[in-house]
């Protein structure tokens, strides 16, 4: 049998929203209430270096209340590593960070910084922190993630939410043939960035994944329909794809 595929919800734009006005609404925490009530199995925060969104006092007053798995996205930086290492999320994420850019652009150079991560990774593993790489789903970066020895690999699903006609069929193998990698040599693979009601399906499919971290669209949806309403839609969505 295929086996459960997470939903991990990406509550950082409830914050971004928050910021906008300076004030304390919406309140991410009770995001995560609704998120618990509609059955999410996770909870993602980014805390960025500029703390565009989520910042260190949200996450004091999710770790302290939640009973679901907080999954902290970070940049590889020493500060990042600290905060990590003092409050012990379930997970964490390293993802690449540039200042300008809008969203997480592309995958961790895992190849290319393994002496700067590994180090890293290894703190993060010896304090029982689950480590994932958000990385492209291409094979050098799987061997990277094997030498790293991270037991997750995040996959980015950026290129495949935003390409069309035959390029998506391409971008969807490249998102299989990862996962069957990752998973045939013992790391559990994930992916995210870019999902939405209409694109998730193909990607549930792929058997090895086992958590989809979605946010942006989760966020906006709920303008329209509700928050629980919007993660309830897009578990079923999941459910009907993973078959
Ligand atoms: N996974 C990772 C590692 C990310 O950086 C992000 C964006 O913060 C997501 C998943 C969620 O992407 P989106 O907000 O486009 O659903």
């Amino acid at each position: 049998m295929t086996p459960h595929l997470r939903l991990g919800v990406n509550i950082d734009h409830v914050a971004t929203i928050r910021n906008a006005r300076g004030g304390d609404h919406p309140d991410p925490w009770r995001a995560v209430q609704v998120v618990e009530a509609a059955g999410g199995d996770g909870i993602t925060v980014h805390l960025r270096e500029d703390r565009r969104h989520i910042r260190d006092a949200d996450l004091d007053v999710l770790m302290a209340r939640t009973t679901l798995p907080i999954n902290l996205e970070m940049a590889a930086t020493e500060e990042m590593l600290e905060i990590a290492l003092r409050h012990k999320p379930h997970a964490a994420c390293i993802v690449p960070e540039k200042r300008e850019e809008r969203t997480t652009e592309g995958g961790l150079d895992a190849a290319g910084l393994h002496n700067h991560l590994a180090p890293m990774i290894a703190r993060l593993n010896d304090a029982g922190i689950r480590v994932s790489l958000f990385i492209e789903p291409d094979a050098r970066q799987i061997d990277a993630a094997i030498r790293l020895k991270a037991p997750v690999v995040e996959l980015h699903t950026g290129r495949y939410a935003h390409c069309e006609g035959a390029e998506l069929a391409t971008e969807l193998r490249r998102i299989s043939d990862a996962a069957a990698l990752a998973a045939r040599n013992g790391i559990e693979p994930h992916a995210g960035h870019g999902l939405t009601f209409d694109n998730v399906g193909p990607i549930a499919a792929i058997p090895q994944l086992r958590e989809l971290n979605i946010g942006h669209f989760l966020i906006g949806e709920a303008i329209f329909i509700g928050l629980d309403a919007s993660i309830r839609e897009m578990r079923a969505r999941m459910d009907a794809a993973r078959g």
